[in-house]
């Protein structure tokens, strides 16, 4: 038996952004009056949250901004968030931003609900969360984490350690794709977060528990999308079509990990943020190829589902082919974005890979999905192979 379950409402157009007062109280069917707005500075400076700033306006909402948003964002950051949200006494909450503004407006739609008396620790984890929370609508300005349809939400807990809150409380009530905020993506931002949203699809696809009809229907589509449009998407100016295509083949991917959750890439990706400072696309460009190479022999059957969903092959080649086919493209996808793929590039030394394979052991909610165990052994040697 197969469960699936995504946010209820999605909004997806160009300009949609201007309209978030309206799609919000359709969707909550109460009145909005103070709106929390969660995002960065950057975005800001661009100006891409204008309209959405004159379009809550328009419709007599008062906006308190929040937008000191970083990468990997300390717990601290979300407790200034939340304090922010309680003492401006919000009724809803708005991200537009990266994966970190909208794990924080999760969190604030948490814990700046009037009744919430958790603490954040309280959070951390599976189903910890006891709800119930403030109105939600979240809106992407990388096509990458797909947070806007999942329930988790990622808080860096110390120097190198992260938690995951994990809960259907964090599904938002409303994801709106607008390609508008995407307009001013860096190529290289473009590149590393794209890989993040097509490990998401493999990743679910190959889930080892949870992986189920539904999530594999969604995580082939946001191939096909994102495997389409990854090239255009990633040069400078892509068109509003192509943006789009990526939001969508992101939120796509979220769905399906939302429900059959991603594994050990994700796995051995994570420490190399928490001690590294890698971005999380980087990371998890960097263990992709090794990690799929290390699955093959348990999961060659989906590599070539994917290979032949993804035409890599023709249709009567043997299913070892095939799935090697999907890791080739994998690996000549990522040289083609201009990702360097050695972790040595990146700065990291050979001395501390033991250290990461050691922290990668720890994510056992992510090793658990992963169709071939992974030990401490294997995950050094991981960590050699992308050296
Ligand atoms: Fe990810």
């Amino acid at each position: 038996m197969h469960g699936f379950r995504t946010v209820a409402h999605t909004v997806i157009g160009s300009g949609a952004s201007a309209d978030i007062a309206s799609h919000l109280t359709a969707s909550v069917r109460a009145e909005v009056r103070r709106v929390l707005l969660v995002s960065d500075a950057h975005l800001l400076s661009l100006g891409l949250l204008r309209p959405a700033l004159d379009g809550l306006a328009a419709a007599g909402i008062d906006v308190i901004s929040f937008t000191d948003v970083v990468p990997d964002p300390p717990e601290q950051l979300a407790l200034d968030c939340v304090a922010l949200a309680r003492r401006e006494k919000v009724d809803a909450v708005v991200a537009i931003g990266g994966g970190s503004s909208m794990d924080l407006a999760k969190v604030a739609a948490v814990m700046a609900y009037p009744d919430c008396t958790q603490s954040i620790t309280a959070l951390y984890g599976v189903d910890q969360v006891d709800g119930p929370r403030l109105p939600l609508l979240l809106a992407p300005s990388t096509a990458g984490t797909g947070s806007e349809v999942t329930p988790i939400a990622i808080i860096t807990t110390g120097e190198t350690t992260k938690a995951g809150i994990v809960s259907p409380w964090l599904y938002a009530d409303v994801a709106l794709l607008d390609p508008a905020l995407t307009t001013s993506l860096p190529p290289q931002v473009a590149a590393v977060t794209a890989i993040d949203a097509m490990v998401h699809a493999i990743e679910a696809y190959t889930s080892k528990i949870k992986k189920n009809p539904l999530s594999d229907q969604h995580a082939l589509s946001a191939l096909t999308l994102l495997s389409t449009n990854i090239l255009p998407a990633c040069k400078p100016g892509p068109p509003e079509q192509v943006r789009e295509n990526m939001l969508l083949g992101a939120m796509l991917a979220g769905q399906a990990f939302a429900n059959a959750p991603v594994a050990a890439i994700h796995a051995l990706a994570y420490p190399l943020g928490g001690h590294c400072h890698l971005s999380h696309g980087l990371s998890n460009a960097l263990m992709m190829v090794p990690v799929m190479r290390f699955n093959l022999p348990y999961c060659a059957p989906l590599y070539a589902e994917l290979a032949r969903h993804l035409a890599l092959v023709p249709v009567a080649a043997d299913e070892i082919s095939a799935a090697q086919a999907l890791i080739d493209y994998i690996e000549s996808t990522i040289a083609s974005l201009g990702i360097e793929p050695s972790l040595r590039a990146h700065g990291i030394e050979k001395t501390f890979l033991p250290t990461l394979a050691g922290d990668a052991m720890l994510q056992t909610r992510l090793l658990v999905n992963n169709p071939r165990e992974v030990s401490e052994q294997d995950a050094l040697a991981l960590y050699h192979e992308a050296w």
